[in-house]
């Protein structure tokens, strides 16, 4: 039993300044050493049961005690998402200004579901979402001051969610709610699970969500034909189609779904066309890879992490929508308890009525830190920097004939494979397959995969704040070794 006591009172501002300094020291400390630790956590499952007891403490201990745990027992269970050793699915990235404004967000801790709970957290909220719509160039209708506006969820799987149940609601509206399992959604096979998911919370049919079948003739990305024959096919079968999610880079392989020509076939067919760029997005903020999003003029919303890519740290996804009522008819609770003079008088926005959960963090704080700290022209760098990174990266597997670039580079996601020798019984999958596994329990990096057109298929993305070309050629280093190792041994 520990009795040491840590005389920590709930809220006292002396000793939060002590204790706060403490725990950015120690944070501070982390950094210093994160190359030390595995960067994917070696532990077995059910590691920590042995190591914690079994019950709460009935008694306080001290922070240091506390921290001495984290360092001894919790952090060799963690995976060093910001390690620069960290290659895997896509980056998290953080950041300072992401992390000062985690903690002012924490400090100030308010709780701003409606206007008058903290107008500021409303307020800027919609000030910095139009500030970076400006900035990505989007339509004119996704600012605040129209019908649309911009709003922060929690992940881009929420970002999705709410808006199918607005596209889907909307549609009900006009043909009766009775017609709830004939509704049809598209994407790509290559579409974020966030989406099938969101198909399922909503009530609509698991087997309506059609995923149309993508190959490398057009680098994975969804053809508008595609999606009109099954469209027509749909329509013939008397099912109504309603929901498309576009991609402007695939989780798989970063793929951009070509929006202009999609955005042709939803107009015509009166179909929701959300575009889910959750990575990619934040490149979209240089001239030269705005274009990207040519044709989100289109999109009925629009969605990119800001805790992607975008040194704002973990969460922070940001939502852009035309039709704000749309949203609001789905989601929106008026009970007495929350009623007030701002709300009634519709003078303003209550973000809760555009979201699931009514209780929301002050997001919008971390978000304005990281834009007034690193302005734009910083967020570039950074973002051209990771860019240069995967293209040296790139270049390294272009230049080992064992190796080969699976689909072209369009971001800092590197997709590659090492080739199985001539006259191999294995088409290269459990090569690969094998490959990532002795890769990845170095601890020196970790990479994750996809399957694309059914190859195992192995993915770099550079994005962790810390990265620097020497990790990049470090982890080639790694690769290659185990590769000789691998085909050695065949
Ligand atoms: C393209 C894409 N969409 C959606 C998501 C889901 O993101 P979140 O974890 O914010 O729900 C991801 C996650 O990596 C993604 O890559």
């Amino acid at each position: 039993m520990e009795e040491d006591g840590s005389g920590l009172k709930p809220m006292d501002a002396e000793q939060l300044r002590e204790q706060a300094h403490k725990m950015v020291d120690f944070i501070a400390d982390y950094y210093k050493t994160i190359e030390n630790f595995p960067v994917l956590s070696q532990v077995e499952p059910g590691y920590l049961g042995k190591l914690l007891p079994d019950s709460a403490p009935t008694y306080p201990t001290t922070l240091e005690h506390v921290l001495n745990d984290v360092q001894h027992k919790i952090l060799p269970g963690v995976t060093h998402w910001q390690s620069p050793n960290y290659f895997a699915y896509f980056p998290s990235n953080s950041s300072i200004a992401g992390f000062l404004g985690e903690m002012l967000s924490a400090g100030i801790n308010i709780v701003g579901f409606s206007w008058i709970t903290s107008p500021a957290a409303t307020e800027l909220e919609s000030i910095v979402l139009d500030w970076l719509a400006k900035a990505l160039f989007l339509p004119q209708d996704f600012l605040s001051n129209g019908k649309g506006g911009g709003v922060i969820q929690g992940t881009a799987s929420e970002a999705v969610l709410v808006v199918l149940l607005a596209a889907r609601d909307k549609i009900l509206r006009t043909v009766g709610r009775s017609a709830l399992p004939k509704l049809v959604t598209y994407a790509s096979d290559h579409v974020h699970s966030s989406l099938l998911k969101a198909c399922q919370i909503g009530g609509l049919d698991p087997e309506l969500c059609r995923l149309l079948k993508t190959d490398s003739s057009t680098n994975f990305a969804l053809s508008p034909d595609v999606l009109s024959e099954a469209i027509s096919n749909d329509i013939a079968s008397g099912l109504i189609p309603f929901f498309l999610c576009a991609n402007v880079g695939t989780t798989s392989s970063t793929a951009v779904d070509p929006l202009p020509a999609l955005a042709k076939v939803t107009k015509t067919n009166n179909i929701w066309l959300h575009v889910d760029a959750a990575y990619a997005g934040s490149a979209c903020i240089c001239p030269e890879y705005r274009h990207f999003i040519d044709g989100v003029e289109e999109a009925d919303s629009f969605n990119m992490n800001a805790h992607k890519w975008f040194l704002t740290n973990f969460d922070c996804s940001l939502l852009w929508v035309k039709d704000r009522s749309a949203l609001i008819q789905s989601l929106s609770t008026n009970p007495e308890f929350l009623k007030n003079k701002a709300s009634e008088g519709n003078m303003v926005i209550d973000y809760k009525d555009w979201q699931i959960p009514l209780g929301r963090r002050f997001r919008s704080l971390k978000l304005w830190m990281v834009l007034r700290l690193y302005g734009l022209e910083g967020l570039r760098a950074h973002i051209r920097n990771h860019i240069a990174l995967a293209a040296s990266f790139e270049e390294l597997v272009v230049q080992d004939a064992r190796f080969k670039v699976v689909t072209p580079r369009t971001f800092s996601l590197v997709c590659f494979r090492l080739l199985p020798p001539p006259n191999s019984e294995d088409n290269g999958n459990k090569l690969n397959h094998d490959l990532l596994d002795l890769v990845n329990s170095t601890g020196s990096v970790f990479i994750t995969h996809t399957v694309l057109s059914g190859e195992y298929i192995l993915r770099l993305a550079v994005g962790a704040p810390l990265t620097e070309v020497r990790h990049v050629n470090a982890a080639w280093q790694i690769l290659q070794e185990k590769a000789t190792a691998l085909l050695e041994n065949l």
